[in-house]
């Protein structure tokens, strides 16, 4: 028995990294998987990973800065699963580039994935949570935009907009027992390889030397928070930005 039975949760970007990882934490909890991604192989992967945790993962290829097809997606995935009762909005793009290059395309394109795709989201799942009467949303700021990281600019400029996003939300919501939390994590991914290359070589070594806890998360790491987020002992919190960062950022 796991404290999400019976319950269903909605990960977008399910198909690798943080969004893969919390899939399977949440199948380990009991929860349904409603999986959304761009990389149809990766969502296999996961739906293999979520039925070998024992519960059910209904998948498809979505494009989450398409309103629509995000909204087909997630009435689909409520209408086999039953419901909508959490939602981890995980996917992300990323290109380092001075702040000076940094294009309105680069800017547009991230503003579109990161902030436009968690709102689309937001906006699909809560009717279904409204409904059932309580909820759950994770959104996923970053201690690039919490510590200006260099060469971040357009990443870092939407990871503190969904912040907002998710602080409003958390207050409109708040009555119908649905709560909004961001995680902030730092983790090995393949997005974080790109990020640490972008410093040098020994990129994930300056990161290490600049972590109390001397070491970098596992995708694992992040998930177990998300899992809590997504279960009924953070019901007394929202609004909250959590630092999964093994103190990194969050010393300030
Ligand atoms: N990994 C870190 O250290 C770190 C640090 C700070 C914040 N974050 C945040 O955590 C979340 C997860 O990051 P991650 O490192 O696991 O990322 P990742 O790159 O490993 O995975 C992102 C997933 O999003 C999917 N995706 C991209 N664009 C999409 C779109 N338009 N529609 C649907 N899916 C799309 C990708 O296909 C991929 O599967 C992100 O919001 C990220 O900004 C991660």
């Amino acid at each position: 028995m796991g404290v999400l039975d019976d319950r269903v949760v909605c990960v977008a970007g399910a198909a690798r990294g943080i969004g893969q990882a919390a899939a399977v934490a949440v199948a380990n909890q009991g929860a349904s998987v409603i999986g959304l991604d761009l990389n149809t192989e990766g969502l296999a992967t996961t739906t293999e990973l979520v039925e070998k945790a024992g519960t059910r993962m209904w998948a498809t290829t979505c494009d989450v800065t398409d309103r629509a097809a995000v909204g087909t997606a997630i009435d689909s995935g409520a209408e086999q699963l039953g419901g909508v009762h959490g939602l981890v909005t995980a996917p992300m793009v990323f290109t380092p580039m001075s702040f000076l290059e940094t294009t309105q395309e680069q800017l547009m394109r991230d503003l579109g994935v990161m902030v436009a795709g968690p709102m689309n989201l937001m906006q699909a799942a809560v009717p279904h949570m409204q409904r059932a009467g309580w909820g759950k949303i994770v959104n996923f700021g970053s201690v690039a935009a919490t510590l200006g990281s260099a060469r971040h600019a357009s990443y870092a400029a939407a990871k503190d907009a969904v912040r907002g996003l998710s602080h409003v939300a958390a207050r409109e919501f708040a009555a119908d027992d649905i709560t909004v939390n961001i995680v902030c994590p730092v983790a090995r991914t393949p997005s974080a390889d790109v990020s640490a290359g972008d410093l040098g070589p020994n990129g994930w070594d300056l990161i290490i030397a600049q972590t109390p806890k001397g070491r970098i998360a596992e995708p694992e790491d992040i998930a177990g928070v998300i899992a809590f987020l997504l279960s009924p002992a953070s019901d007394f919190v929202t609004g909250r930005t959590l630092f999964v960062d093994g103190g990194m950022g969050s010393f300030w």
